[in-house]
This record gives C-alpha cells, sequence and structure tokens, in this order.
C-alpha cells in the first residue's frame, strides 16, 4: 500500500483513533496540551494516545528517524497482546516489544523541567528520548519517573521509545520461581509529562494525627526538590469547595512540615461514610507561585488491638476478600473506570470492607475508588513465596518505597504489606523492608503475609494464610487471617449445586469462626475473583477458580454469602445459593442453603406453603446473619418470603421448568467518555422467566459493534453467562453494540459516548 503523509487531525475524523489497528501511515508529533488551562505552576500533559507498537523490539527502533509505518496505533493502558479467555500460555505475551510516542512541548515551557511519569510497565522498561537512553525501570507494578529535560527538543519533535521487557525475568521480583498467577506485558497504566518549576513538590504526606480528640490536626510533609532559596509553602485544607484551614511558612528545608491545628469540626472518614478532603499544597516566590500538589485525605483512626480492629474508636470486625488485577483479554490493562468498578463490586455488591491487594501494588484508580467507596485496604509489595538474591531483594525494598510513597494519602490503607507472599523467613531481609515501611511512615502497621505459624514476626500486624479448618488459635495479639478457602475448594460458576453449597458454606464456616473470637480481627477469603495463572495451577485451562465470583466478575452463589452479611437497613438481602433444579443432586432434592439477613424465610411450591425457617444458628453460631439451610422435598415453581419484625419485607421466585426465557444483555454503565480509552463491562446472560441466572444455558452469541470496539472474544461462548468490555473511539456518539442469541433474538444496547476534556 502506498504511504502518504497522514495528519493527526484527519486521523481523529475517522474517529478510528485508540482502536489497535495496523498503521500503514506516518502518525505526526502530537502538540500536547495540559490538562487544566487553570494551572499556575505545574502543567500535566497526559500522553496515552497514539502511541506507536510493535511486538517486536529491535535496537534501531529506539532511534527518532526509524520506519515506524508498519507498527499499531494504540492507546494507553495497552496489552501488549490480545488473548482468549483462557487456555493461553503465558510465553504468548513474554516478549520484548517498543512503543514509540512522538509529541512537541506546547509554548512557554522553556526553563522549565520536565518529567515523564509511568503508572505501570510491565515487566521492565528501557525509556530513550530522541536515541538517548534516559533510565531503565525494573518492576512491572511500581510507578516511575525520568527526568527529560537535557534531552528535550523544546521546539521540535520529540520522539519516545520504551523498551518494554514482559518476559519474567528472574532478577525482577515476583520471578524467579513458579507463581500462581499471570501478569501480562506491555505499558499499562497511564502515562503523563509534567512540566514544573526547577524547584518543585516532589510528593506531599498529609497524615491526619489525634483523629479521635478534640485537638486533631494534620500534619502535612512537602517534599521539595531543587534550591529551596526564600521560598514559601502553603498548605490548605479544602471540604469541596470550602477552605476549612491553612498555614504558611518557609520552604526550608526538602522534607518542610507544616500543621494545620485545632481541626475541630472535622467529619470522620468510615466504611458507611467515606468523608474525603483535598490538600493542597502551593509553592510560591513573594507571591508568585511555582508549584502546587493536591492530594485526597481522609480523617479515621484505624487500630489492631488484641481485642481486634477499631475504626475510629469502634470494633469492626474484618471481612473481605482478596483480589488479582486482571481480567480476559488485556490482563491488567484496563482503564479507571474498570479499575474503579472492581471497588465497587466488593464493597456494594459483596458488602466486604477490606481487601487485600494480592500481590502487589493496585491501579491507583482501584485504591481511589476505595477511599470513595468506604473499602479499607491491605496493600502490599510484589511477591510469591520464592526470595531472591541481594539485588532481588534490593528491588523489593524499593517497591516498600514506591508503594507507601505512591500511597501514603489514601485513607483506605489500614495495613502495609512488607513480606513476600508466604515466603520463608528472611531475618536481613524483612528487617530491611519493615524498618523502609516505619521510616516512611510511622501511622500504620506493618504486616507481611505468611503461610508458616511459627514464623518469625517482624511486622506489627501476623497475618497468616490458614488454609484448615478449624482456624488455628491467634498466636500473636494481633492478628488477621489473610486468605482461607482457595485451592482448598475451586469452583466453577457453571460446577453443580452441591459444589455450590460446599463453596459457600465453606466461606461462611471461616467467617463464623472468626466471629467467634476477638482476637482474630477478621478474614480475607481467597478469592474475590477468578484469574489467569501458570500450568501448575488452575483447573487446565490456566484459570484458578477460586473466586466468589467469576472472571467477569459475576457473582457465584458463595458471593452471597458475602452480600447477605450486611444489616438490612442497608440492604435486605435474600439469595437462593443454588439453582433451582429437579435433579442436579446426587440425591434429589438436598438441603437448600439461602443467604439472607432476614430474620425468617418461608418457602412455597408451586403456591403451596412448604416450610418457613431459621437461620442455621447450629452450623454458624457466630454470625450475625447466618445462612438458612433447608430441605424442599418439592419441586415447581418456588417462592421465598422474607421477614423481619414478623413483617414480610423481600420475596424471590424461581422457576422449575428449566427453560431458557430471556437473553440479558446489560452495560454497567450508559455514559461513557469519548477518548478512545474508557471502557465498560457489558454482561450477557439467560435467565428463566423471573430474572435468575440458567447457570447452565449454552449459546454462542455474535457480537457487532458501531463506534465502539469489543474487548474479549467474539463469538462469545456463553456458558449461563459471561461479559464483554467495550471500548469508546474518539468520536463522540453513541455506542451501538449489538449482541445475537441463536434462538432468543438480538439485543441492543446503546451507550452513549460524550466528548472528551478537551484539556
Ligand atoms: C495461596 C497463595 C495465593 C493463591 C492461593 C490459592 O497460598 O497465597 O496466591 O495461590 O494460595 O488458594
Amino acid at each position: 500500500m502506498k504511504s502518504s503523509k497522514f495528519n493527526r487531525r484527519d486521523f481523529l475524523k475517522t474517529g478510528a483513533a485508540g482502536i489497535t489497528l495496523a498503521a500503514c501511515n506516518e502518525v505526526l508529533a502530537e502538540e500536547l496540551k495540559p490538562l487544566s488551562a487553570k494551572d499556575s505552576g505545574r502543567l500535566v500533559l497526559p500522553l496515552n494516545h497514539d502511541w506507536l507498537f510493535s511486538e517486536k523490539f529491535t535496537p534501531a527502533a529506539v532511534e527518532p528517524k526509524f520506519n515506524d509505518r508498519a507498527f499499531q496505533i494504540v492507546n494507553l493502558p495497552h496489552s501488549n497482546k490480545r488473548l482468549p479467555l483462557n487456555g493461553f500460555d503465558e510465553q504468548d505475551y513474554c516478549f520484548v516489544s517498543i512503543y514509540r510516542k512522538k509529541f512537541k512541548l506546547p509554548k512557554g515551557v522553556d526553563g522549565k523541567r520536565i518529567f515523564i511519569d509511568f503508572g505501570g510497565v510491565m515487566t521492565a522498561a528501557k525509556v530513550y528520548l530522541n536515541g538517548q537512553l534516559i533510565g531503565e525501570n525494573r518492576g512491572g507494578y511500581n510507578d516511575f519517573s525520568f527526568e527529560l529535560t537535557k534531552n528535550i527538543n523544546w521546539t521540535g519533535e520529540n520522539v519516545l521509545a520504551v523498551e518494554v521487557d514482559s518476559t519474567e525475568r528472574k532478577d525482577i521480583p515476583p520471578f524467579g520461581d513458579l507463581i500462581d498467577y499471570l501478569t501480562f506485558g506491555g505499558i499499562y497504566r497511564e502515562v503523563q509529562l509534567r512540566v514544573v518549576h526547577q524547584t518543585f513538590i516532589e510528593n506531599v504526606f498529609a497524615k491526619p494525627q489525634n483523629v479521635l480528640r478534640e485537638n486533631r490536626s494534620l500534619n502535612i510533609k512537602t517534599f521539595l526538590r531543587g534550591e529551596q532559596k526564600n521560598l514559601t509553602l502553603t498548605a490548605e485544607l479544602f471540604d469541596g469547595e470550602n477552605r476549612i484551614a491553612s498555614s504558611s511558612q518557609n520552604a526550608s528545608s526538602n522534607a518542610a512540615e507544616i500543621n494545620l491545628n485545632n481541626l475541630g469540626s472535622i467529619e470522620l472518614w468510615n466504611t458507611d461514610k467515606p468523608k474525603l478532603y483535598r490538600v493542597r499544597v502551593t509553592l510560591s516566590d513573594g507571591g508568585k507561585t511555582l508549584d502546587h500538589y493536591d492530594t485526597r485525605i481522609g480523617f479515621r483512626d484505624a487500630r489492631f488491638t488484641p481485642g481486634g480492629f477499631f475504626l475510629n474508636g469502634k470494633h469492626l470486625k474484618l471481612r473481605g476478600l482478596n483480589r488479582h488485577q486482571t481480567f480476559p483479554s488485556v490482563g491488567g490493562a484496563m482503564p479507571a473506570r474498570v479499575q474503579k468498578r472492581d471497588a465497587w463490586i466488593l464493597r456494594e455488591e459483596l458488602k466486604c470492607n477490606i481487601v487485600r491487594t494480592s500481590h502487589y501494588m493496585q491501579s491507583p484508580h482501584f485504591l481511589d475508588a476505595c477511599d470513595e467507596y468506604g473499602l479499607l485496604v491491605f496493600e502490599e509489595i510484589p511477591g510469591w513465596q520464592h526470595i531472591g538474591d541481594t539485588a532481588w531483594q534490593d528491588l523489593a525494598v524499593r517497591d516498600v518505597d514506591a508503594m507507601i510513597r505512591r500511597d501514603w494519602n489514601h485513607p483506605s490503607i489500614i495495613l502495609w504489606g512488607v513480606r513476600i507472599n508466604e515466603s520463608p523467613d528472611s531475618h536481613n531481609f524483612y528487617t530491611r523492608t519493615n524498618a523502609s515501611a516505619r521510616a516512611l511512615d510511622d501511622s500504620r502497621p506493618t504486616g507481611g503475609v505468611r503461610n508458616n505459624y511459627d514464623s518469625e514476626r517482624l511486622e506489627d500486624v501476623f497475618t497468616m494464610n490458614d488454609f484448615g479448618f478449624p482456624l488455628k488459635e491467634p498466636n500473636h495479639p494481633l492478628y488477621l487471617n489473610t486468605e482461607f478457602n482457595g485451592h482448598m475448594f475451586p469452583t466453577k460458576r457453571f460446577d453443580n449445586v452441591a459444589r455450590h453449597r460446599e463453596h459457600t458454606h465453606r466461606h461462611a464456616r471461616v467467617h463464623d469462626q472468626i466471629a467467634s473470637d476477638k482476637r482474630y480481627a477478621g478474614g480475607l477469603g481467597w478469592c474475590a475473583f477468578d484469574y489467569h495463572t501458570h500450568d501448575f495451577f488452575g483447573s487446565g485451562d490456566r484459570i484458578c477458580y477460586h473466586g466468589v465470583s467469576d472472571i467477569f466478575r459475576l457473582p457465584k452463589p458463595a458471593a452471597a454469602f458475602y452480600k447477605s452479611q450486611c444489616s438490612p437497613e442497608e440492604e435486605i438481602v435474600l439469595e437462593p445459593a443454588f439453582d433451582w433444579a429437579g435433579g442436579d443432586e446426587n440425591e434429589r432434592f438436598a438441603t437448600a442453603l439461602v443467604c439472607s439477613n432476614c430474620e425468617r424465610l418461608k418457602f412455597y411450591v408451586n403456591d403451596k406453603f412448604i416450610r418457613e425457617a431459621e437461620p442455621d444458628r447450629k452450623t454458624y453460631p457466630h454470625l450475625k446473619y447466618a445462612p438458612f439451610a433447608v430441605k424442599l422435598g418439592a419441586f415447581g415453581e418456588l417462592r421465598i418470603e422474607g421477614f423481619i419484625g414478623g413483617k414480610k419485607v423481600i420475596e424471590r421466585k424461581m422457576s422449575g421448568k428449566g427453560v431458557d426465557q430471556k437473553f440479558v444483555v446489560e452495560a454497567d454503565d450508559s455514559e461513557l467518555i469519548a477518548d478512545g480509552i474508557d471502557m465498560t463491562r457489558v454482561v450477557l446472560k439467560i435467565t428463566d422467566e423471573f430474572g435468575n441466572l440458567r447457570p447452565f444455558a449454552q449459546a454462542a452469541i455474535t457480537l457487532t459493534a458501531e463506534n465502539g470496539e469489543i474487548i474479549g472474544d467474539n463469538p462469545f461462548p456463553l456458558f449461563g453467562a459471561g461479559a464483554i468490555w467495550i471500548r469508546t473511539t474518539r468520536k463522540p456518539g453513541t455506542i451501538k453494540l449489538t449482541a445475537k442469541h441463536p434462538h432468543l433474538g438480538s439485543k441492543l444496547v446503546e451507550i452513549r459516548t460524550n466528548a472528551a476534556n478537551p484539556f
């Protein structure tokens, strides 16, 4: 094909930008625009569009003049490979690739310093600007920045080249031995340029103090780079647009501290009402703003004690799940909205109050959403059972530093995990990681997840993976169970009813035991969502079916147990943890498990009253909302009524017909941003006439999309339920997604896509 000069504007007009496609034309340098025109001091220039990508790295490809016309045009976050739903090999994405980005700086920035910030590149990155190596990062989960000032072309075109090594490098945590998860590859988080004054604010740690007392205050530590002669720092605390406190002082050192005192009327952050405030630190020189730094905080007092965990002085039993950050098709390369949705699912759908970011630092968007929804977080460094040599350990200590500096302002984070998950004792190494965490942040305890009960405790909280039942007795005053179930009982969403009942029961019985003893601060089950893994693990298709929800984040019956543990004031829950079928059991109608926070349930079959039941307090004596276990012994249309205080408060019906009645296609969002990056999940499922999932319904679903890109298998092999994700193009308008079921007809889903913020 004859190549022609292709103007980026024309490219935008086609609306095709943002979609991974073969580029046969030259992409011109993007003229960057700052994120906000109001900004004084720093400029932030998002750098997520129109990268050029090739799966094959060659040394010549870092040169500015390299002919990249055969490269693909991609947007970030980007996965170096699109993968099928299951049954693929990690070698499919373990390669060294190259990304190129051409840009021009905006006018008026000469004399400033330019940095490039990467949110995360899997697994190692060498960054070149205009042919010069600027820096190298080893680690797929830490954010990193390089200064470009010396090599930048201030007026003309700049060519950035990133050599991305996505192999499982033994010199980089978590690698060195087998691990039970896949890491995927690519520049899978966002990238930005940052233009700052010669002296600038590198970071701010805003630490609430004496939160439960009248004299609560905020200690704000500002980290400066560059000369600090005669400069002033001002710290302000905002509630929405209202400034509620401020103070100024000389920027006398590169870690200057300001205290905002007597913050009497502050509203506390908690899991039900996660109130957030904004802190702005401004660096100025005689009234002229040189830089500012914004961060969000919450005031809360989080404490592990021998009598359990306390939030703002109130006992709170921690009930949660572990989360892997990976998704079908694109691994970790999901945009902000999808990352945030996981926090929503955990808090609002599964009613958890804590999540563990197993086993690495996760997306900042996910953590932002944890702050917003009131989901507590145990965050930890990358690693899985294996400890490498000294250089490897140095990287793990660097990860402690990177994790804490990036995330110390999140009120949701209550514990830093500074041990390689389930690794053996390593006195010197863990003395280092603990010391590093404590030096950076004296306001949060450390934890370190182990599976050896007798291991050395150098951390504050003894965080233990205990897969047995009954659980071991707490052997340390501050004790948290960080994993149970998982590989002990893998359960597919399309497994039979007996297995789901046992799966649900296993989650419930552990939480029952945890509820029995205040010394357990709580428990985090393994795990929230099914995930891709290596051949040694998983169910033969490289998926660990350990989730209470599947890989599409769709609940299995065990998810109903978590959901049912909220108070009825929050939501009345009545979830049958079974599929209503005449004979999917060994003994026909065995015991049906219902997860509910009602006081009593009544069961009717074909409108005939069968039984009344109370929660199964014999099996679960300690749970506030014990599941109901009921033998029904009759079949037909089932109705379950839930009662609280003698009043009927909820009703569920289940068909006994065994017929696929409805094909349901539902997008999580009705509006998206037309930036070629934003995505939403579209759930596909077959239900009975009352909306209950039919878990064994099978069909090949054919999908077509206008003005959007389908992320997922197409045709989609529907087995009861599943999902694809849809990505916007840069053309505002409407995405029209048609999903065709072979005999239940077609469904059209329309999603509005609004023009992206023009910066
Ligand atoms: C644990 C491990 C997890 C996961 C789980 C499966 O030992 O920490 O990452 O592999 O087992 O049950």
